[in-house]
């Protein structure tokens, strides 16, 4: 199963399933490429450090966000995924892109949605009080962490947790649930 992942920043996330692949715990998937949507992320020097194929396409180089959108498209198509993983990618990708990819994007997102959407999905959580939180894997579609989810896994928040903290801590399961739902599809393939 070839996998694209698009990341915005650390790419810690992407770095388990790195070392996943690497140690033979998901034998069927290969990352054919790493691309972010800005020059100097931290997911892009990992991969290159892990020598996988990376990518940018600088968000700010196009006047115009279709034309970007265009472009990621193009680029992604060009390694003939079977999957897109967005792993902590920060930008919302548009129409074309979704239906390149239409049922095979996968997103990962640090609430338990249909609660907390968005790019502050810890901070927003801690400051409406919820006791309890979590992460989901979806299926993306068009709108902002929407689309049917595959995997969801509560994380229980405490008193003294402050954003840091308690995404760290989401993260650690957000790994995992990752790690399997692409063992899950990977599974799904091979048996077609
Ligand atoms: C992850 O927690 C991911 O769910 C989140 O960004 C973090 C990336 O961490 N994504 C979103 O909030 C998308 N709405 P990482 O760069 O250390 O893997």
């Amino acid at each position: 199963m070839r996998i694209v992942v698009l990341v915005s920043g650390t790419g810690s996330n992407l770095q388990a399933v790195i070392d996943a692949v690497a140690s033979g715990e998901l034998p069927d998937v290969q990352i054919v490429a790493v691309g972010a949507d800005k020059h100097g992320t931290y997911g892009v020097q990992r991969s290159a450090d892990a020598g996988i194929e990376t990518f940018v396409v600088n968000f700010k180089d196009y006047p115009q966000r279709s034309e970007w959108n265009h472009a990621l498209t193009e680029k992604c198509l060009s390694y003939q995924p079977d999957y897109v993983v967005s792993s902590g990618f920060m930008r919302i990708v548009g129409e074309e892109f979704i239906n390149a990819f239409d049922g095979t994007y996968i997103n990962t997102h640090p609430a338990l949605l249909p609660s907390f959407p968005g790019a502050h999905g810890v901070r927003d959580a801690l400051a409406y009080g919820v006791k309890v939180t979590g992460c989901t894997v979806h299926i993306a579609d068009a709108g902002v962490d929407t689309g049917p989810i595959l995997r969801q896994e509560a994380v229980t928040v405490l008193p003294e947790d402050t954003e840091d903290s308690l995404h760290e801590r989401i993260k650690v399961v957000e790994r995992r649930l990752l790690i399997a739902t692409l063992a899950d599809l990977a599974a799904k393939q091979h048996s077609s």
